[in-house]
């Protein structure tokens, strides 16, 4: 298949066109597009029509899907499919997940082995509003001061994925049930502590690996020491620099490493205007820091 990809942004974006995600790839086709992916972590793939069926086989061409088997947000049709949206149903209850990704963040940060590629299918777009903005966390790590590099080497970030426990975000009202959701998860779900520079198992390069959402404190300092220098990292990290806003366009695919990225759904919209996104994610593994040589 002749596709082309072509930058968008110096964080890190390309949009690739001209290829079909609604078949199985040749295997030089994915071979280019797994380079394209190391090369920009941000590839917006245009004009796809694609099924639950066919979104998730395209998914698993870069390795098992995490199971969602514990949301009630999957799409009957795969179930290894989340759905992320703003309806709600006559009798109050949601389509899919209302408030996905609304403070900057890694996915699944909060997970020993967080997933690695994150794949978000545009099925309805709003009339305004509804972008996602990606951090470019290599970018973020490489510009630092020299002296911060040297004192995160090595350090952890305690991630957790419960809101009520992190005082930089806060609970979306529009999402029925989330404030009781999230009371529940601090009290079962452990805290993760993940290496602050994160070394990429691909490109070895580094990375900066915390984010406001899920990163609550810094493992080996004291709050008095570690909530201020998570504020200068996260002040650094909204740099103008390494941002790219996505603009979604119909029949979008967007695919984003989360190994050398955060990003945020920014809203913007609200009923009756609909926002679905249909969403995969590729396991990942466990996050390290290797010193560079
Ligand atoms: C996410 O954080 O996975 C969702 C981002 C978005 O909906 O824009």
């Amino acid at each position: 298949m002749a596709f082309t990809v072509t930058p968008l942004s110096p964080a890190g974006a390309a949009e690739v066109v001209g290829l079909d995600c609604s078949r199985p790839l040749a295997a030089d086709d994915l071979a280019k597009l797994h380079q394209a992916f190391l090369d920009y972590p941000i590839l917006a793939i245009r004009d796809q029509d694609l099924t639950p069926q066919q979104q998730a086989a395209f998914g698993r061409q870069f390795g098992p899907l995490e199971a969602q088997d514990r949301s009630p947000y999957t799409h009957p049709d795969d179930r290894d499919i989340l759905i992320l949206s703003n309806e709600i149903r006559p009798d109050g209850t949601a389509v899919g997940i209302v408030d996905a990704g609304d403070f900057l963040h890694s996915d699944s940060s909060h997970l020993p082995e967080p997933c690695r590629i994150t794949m978000l299918y545009a099925v309805r777009n709003p009339s305004r509003g509804g972008d996602t903005e990606f951090c470019n966390m290599y970018q973020a790590y490489e510009t630092l001061p020299e002296a911060t590099k040297r004192r995160i080497a090595g350090l952890h970030g305690v991630h957790h994925v419960s809101k009520t426990k992190n005082p930089r975000v806060v609970v979306s009202p529009d999402r029925p049930g989330a404030k009781d959701y999230y009371e529940a998860r601090a009290k079962v779900v452990p805290e993760i502590a993940q290496p602050m520079v994160r070394t990429h198992p691909e490109t070895g390069r580094q990375a900066l690996y915390i984010s406001p959402r899920f990163t609550i404190r810094v493992a080996e300092l004291a709050d008095d020491e570690g909530q201020p220098l998570l504020d200068e990292l996260f002040k650094h990290m909204k740099d103008k620099r390494f941002q790219y806003r996505h603009k979604w366009r119909d029949k979008d695919l967007v695919m984003w490493d989360n190994r050398c990225l955060t990003h945020r759904a920014t809203g913007g919209y609200g009923l009756p205007d609909i926002r679905r996104m249909h969403r995969t994610t590729i396991c990942g593994d466990k996050p390290f820091y290797r010193p560079a040589a």
